[in-house]
């Protein structure tokens, strides 16, 4: 079993990132901006905020933090969303989900501008992907593709199956891995929450994204050996063994699944660190192409 290690390969990409925002910033282009709206204060949420404003430092990006009272309207998100479209120093806007139950996130989606959609959540962000055209792909997908690029894994021809139809995760993951393209070219198979025989399902996948949001979820019994596993579960858990009393754990079973797999990604320190990459990725892309728009 070889662990797919997020940190090794976050590095790596990080440090990719920090060269072109050099060489870009050295020929005149101005250092990325990404714009993070945060509403309430849901501590994963705080966490994985405070994390990409950790990143754009560490990468020579500028950041610029929103953060607004859960009670707001959301007219009113959306016109601080309309007003960052309009900014031209912001390169990216991302707004972290979820949103509060009376705020429609699908309207506040929708009002970002498809150049700074940097989470590639918007519906013409999703429907280029879902025609092979330039754009921003979703974060955590677009991080896992890096994943498996750098390890030279080749799916083609695989039986890759997907369990979770998030717009996140799930379902922008079953048009990657079947795209003509390597990583790619599997053959693909979305399982959910209504799937019948799950378990027949996953044991015949050669690879496995896990992306359900239910702590140890797959089992060894669901696993082919050899089997790849990719867990993009964050869950906590609680663990009296613990200081904090709890920890984190995958949707993966991790301890009884390794052993039986050709790779798996820990959590943490798997896919999680990969979100971010492909975050940064794009932001660095939305910065070129506005100086291409603006000229
Ligand atoms: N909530 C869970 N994952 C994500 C993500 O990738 N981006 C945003 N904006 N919110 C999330």
């Amino acid at each position: 079993m070889q662990l797919l290690d997020g940190v090794l390969v976050s590095a790596h990409i990080k440090e990719q990132i920090k060269q072109e925002v050099q060489d870009w910033q050295a020929n005149g282009g101005k250092k990325p901006h990404l714009a993070a709206i945060l509403v309430g204060n849901n501590p994963a949420s705080e966490a994985y905020v405070g994390s990409k404003v950790k990143h754009c430092e560490e990468l020579g990006f500028d950041s610029t933090l929103l953060r607004f009272d859960s009670d707001i309207s959301e007219d009113f998100l959306i016109s601080e969303v309309e007003r960052l479209n309009n900014d031209e120093t912001i390169d990216g806007i991302l707004v972290q989900l979820p949103l509060p139950a009376h705020i429609s996130g699908d309207s506040v989606i929708n009002a970002i501008s498809p150049g700074k959609d940097v989470d590639g959540f918007h519906p013409i962000s999703l429907g280029r992907m879902l025609l092979g055209q330039p754009t921003f792909l979703p974060a955590t997908p677009y991080g896992i593709m890096l994943m498996l690029e750098y390890y030279k894994i080749d799916t083609t021809g695989m039986h890759c199956v997907i369990i979770g139809r998030s717009n996140i995760v799930g379902t922008p993951m079953t048009i990657l891995m079947s795209r003509a393209s390597n990583p790619g070219n599997a053959t693909v198979t979305m399982c959910h929450s209504k799937t019948r025989n799950l378990r027949e399902i996953t044991r015949s996948a050669d690879i496995i994204i896990a992306a359900i949001g239910r702590p140890k979820y797959v089992t060894a019994d669901m696993v082919k050996p050899g089997a790849i596993i990719i867990d993009v579960g964050i869950n906590r858990i609680d663990d009296s063994t613990r200081k904090s009393g709890s920890r984190l754990v995958g949707d993966v079973d991790f301890d009884n699944v390794a052993p039986l797999c050709s790779y798996i990604t820990p959590v943490p320190k798997g896919v999680g660190l990969m979100t971010i990459c492909g975050l940064m990725k794009n932001t660095l892309q939305a910065a070129k192409q506005a100086k291409e728009l603006i000229g």
